[in-house]
């Protein structure tokens, strides 16, 4: 019997500043458009929600055609829609949710609602190897920071280990480097200040390390407000403000990699994978590269223009939710602000959840 080829899928991301579509079928990228409005909100030194959804709304049908256009097809081509639901900055996840649903009705074809988060999870999925079962996950980003068990990420439920307390990582890089005058968004500028600087020149505090810590729980606004507090206890420090800005990095990278290992020794999985925006930091990368190797655990990390928000990670997702057989989402999937992580897709009865 001839094999059906897969539909292709688009993936729509709105959830933030970052407006993305891409085009994926069967595993292969075949087109992508992505817009910002990093810029408009770099005065406000954050993302404004509205000056955000009124970019996305401005971009999202051009980045759809500029994404056709890459890949040499029109939107008669198009087989089914996937589209972040959640979670994200409502307003914002607005747009995408209703594109997608204009798009799929307008073409009749399927609709799948995806996690952020499990976006994030699948960003590599077209370069590469399916993502190895079961995986440790560290999602990194700028609003979220959890330790993960992830089997098959398209059916299984995806097992919390733990999360952070109160700020997410990325939150953490740019708070931090709105205290040291760095511009928005903090993360990247820190990253790049951070080169060539001394990480051990000042010990901040690892948080949640202790000996009775939960082993696998983040937080990070002790350590922002740690390196606030340095700044101004020392207006006239001789210490170079680089090597302020490596020391603070290297304790938040530090955390996140220490904690990552045990979480892949503690359960004996030996695949370890990294995602979210702060992800594509060079240090992190480098010292969870140095970490694994030393205690034999294979890492995946996505490219790092693969790490912050894409359309790609969202159409991936989408093409393995079809070709893993998922049923599609309802037809009245909403926008779902503060969606948990449970399961990759959203708009959804899950088995679990059908049964609770
Ligand atoms: O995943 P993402 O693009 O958006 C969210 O889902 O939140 O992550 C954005 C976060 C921001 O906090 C940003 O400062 C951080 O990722 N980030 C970085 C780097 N690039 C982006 N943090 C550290 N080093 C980087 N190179
Ligand atoms: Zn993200």
């Amino acid at each position: 019997m001839p094999v059906q080829p897969s539909p292709v899928v688009m993936g729509i991301e709105t959830s933030c500043d970052e407006t993305g579509v891409a085009l994926v079928r069967d595993g292969v990228l075949l087109g992508e458009a992505l817009s910002t409005s990093m810029d408009q909100h770099a005065r406000y030194g954050g993302v404004v929600p509205e000056i955000a959804a009124r970019a996305h709304v401005q971009a999202v049908v051009p980045c759809v055609r500029a994404a056709l256009s890459a890949a040499g097809l029109t939107a008669a081509d198009i087989g089914a829609v996937a589209v972040t639901a959640g979670p994200g900055l409502a307003t914002a996840l607005h747009v995408g949710v209703s594109a997608a649903k204009a798009y799929a009705t307008a073409l009749d074809v399927p609709l799948y609602g995806v996690h952020h988060l499990a976006g994030h999870l699948a960003a590599d999925l077209v370069d590469g190897e399916p993502l190895p079962d079961p995986v440790i996950a560290l999602i990194v980003s700028g609003g979220h920071t959890s330790l993960l068990r992830v089997g098959d990420l398209a059916r299984d439920p995806i097992i919390h280990l733990g999360d952070t307390l109160d700020d997410a990582a990325g939150e953490c890089f740019d708070k931090v480097a709105r205290v040291l005058g760095l511009p928005y968004p903090g993360g990247p500028a820190v990253d790049r200040e951070a080169v060539g600087n001394d990480p051990t020149a000042l010990a901040f505090p690892r948080p949640l390390t202790g000996r009775t810590d939960s082993p696998y729980m983040f937080s990070f606004s002790g350590l922002k407000t740690a390196v606030a507090r340095w700044v101004e206890a020392h207006p006239d420090s001789t210490v170079p403000a680089g090597d302020v800005i490596a020391s603070f990095q290297e304790a938040v990278v530090d955390v996140l990699t220490a904690k990552a290992i045990r979480a892949c020794r503690d359960r004996e999985i030996g695949d370890l994978l990294i995602v979210g925006g702060v992800a594509a930091n060079s240090r992190l990368r480098a010292l969870a590269a140095q970490r694994c190797d030393a205690a034999s655990i294979r890492l995946r990390i996505p490219a790092r223009k693969r790490c912050t928000d894409n359309g790609v990670m969202i159409a991936a997702l989408g093409d393995l939710l079809v070709r893993s057989g998922a049923a599609p989402s309802r037809p009245d999937l909403a926008a779902m602000p503060g969606a948990f992580l449970d399961y990759a897709q959203l708009g959804v009865a899950h088995p679990a959840q059908r049964a609770a």
